[in-house]
């Protein structure tokens, strides 16, 4: 689907905003879901200027990515850590602590009151701030009932999100289709990031609950997480360009409307 302008505005929340300094640049973050340190350093120097923050996640951990994250650092880029930390406290914080000192942007953990209170110790004096992924977006309500829980996705989704603010954790990782709802339950002080992004006259691949970027922004994401219609196309660098583009428009609108308000 094609994210007409009117569409935009159509669904443009009226986000008093607390975050237009980040540069739409900054609100892109491109996933390095690569096999290797050598594609994905391939991968960062085709984008270039075009991209600033990058994504690096269990594939590219257990290759080497974290020794990634230190010299793109090093090189003034910003870091996701997408490790998705849950075990015993002890486990969590110290885990947490390690990756502080890589100088990363985000980090991701569980929404277990007890994980995130445990990463929340590990990462204090640091500049990582943590994200907490809810409900995995691949469970639906039969998935959590096999697992055990009690709650339907939801139910679990909003309690979880209201048990992350009120830990102090800064953001929550969701796809597209609840961060509106999530921005209306938690508020502006939590920073959303989605995936889940195809810009439009994509393949959606594997990805079910997509939206394209101006889309995503007008529904109050702050950063979207994009990968393979990035790493995979012919041009990278044209495509993360077009990305940023879209995303400043749409921020552009939906100031527009907040300042209508
Ligand atoms: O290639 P694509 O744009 O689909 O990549 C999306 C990225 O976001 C991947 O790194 C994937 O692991 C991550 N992700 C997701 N859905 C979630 C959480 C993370 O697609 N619910």
């Amino acid at each position: 689907m094609i994210a007409s302008n009117a569409a935009v505005r159509a669904t443009s929340v009226e986000r008093a905003d607390m975050s237009d300094q980040v540069q739409p640049r900054d609100r892109l973050i491109v996933a390095l879901d690569l096999p290797s340190l050598t594609d994905a350093e391939a991968m960062v120097a085709r984008l270039g200027d075009s991209a600033s923050f990058y994504k690096i996640g269990m594939e590219l951990t257990y290759a080497g990515g974290l020794s990634l994250a230190e010299r793109l650092v090093a090189d003034g880029k910003k870091v996701f850590i997408d490790l998705k930390l849950h075990d015993i406290p002890n486990t969590v914080e110290r885990a947490a602590r390690q990756i502080a000192k890589l100088g990363a942007s985000f980090l991701t953990v569980h929404a277990y009151p007890q994980s995130m209170k445990a990463a929340l110790a590990g990462v204090a004096g640091s500049e990582l701030k943590l994200l907490a992924v809810t409900v995995m977006t691949s469970y639906d309500d039969a998935d959590l009932a096999e697992a055990g829980f009690a709650f339907g996705v939801r139910e679990l989704v909003t309690r979880r999100a209201l048990q992350a603010k009120e830990a102090g954790i800064h953001g929550l990782v969701m796809s597209p289709e609840e961060a509106e709802a999530t921005r209306k339950v938690v508020g502006q002080s939590m920073t959303l990031v989605t995936p889940g992004i195809r810009p439009a006259g994509e393949a959606l691949r594997d990805q079910k609950r997509i939206m394209t970027p101006a889309l995503a922004i007008a529904g109050g994401a702050d950063h979207l997480v994009v990968g393979r219609p990035v790493t995979e196309a012919k041009d990278p660098a044209a495509v993360a360009e077009q990305i940023v583009a879209d995303i400043a428009s749409a921020r552009a609108l939906v100031g527009k409307t907040n300042r209508k308000a």
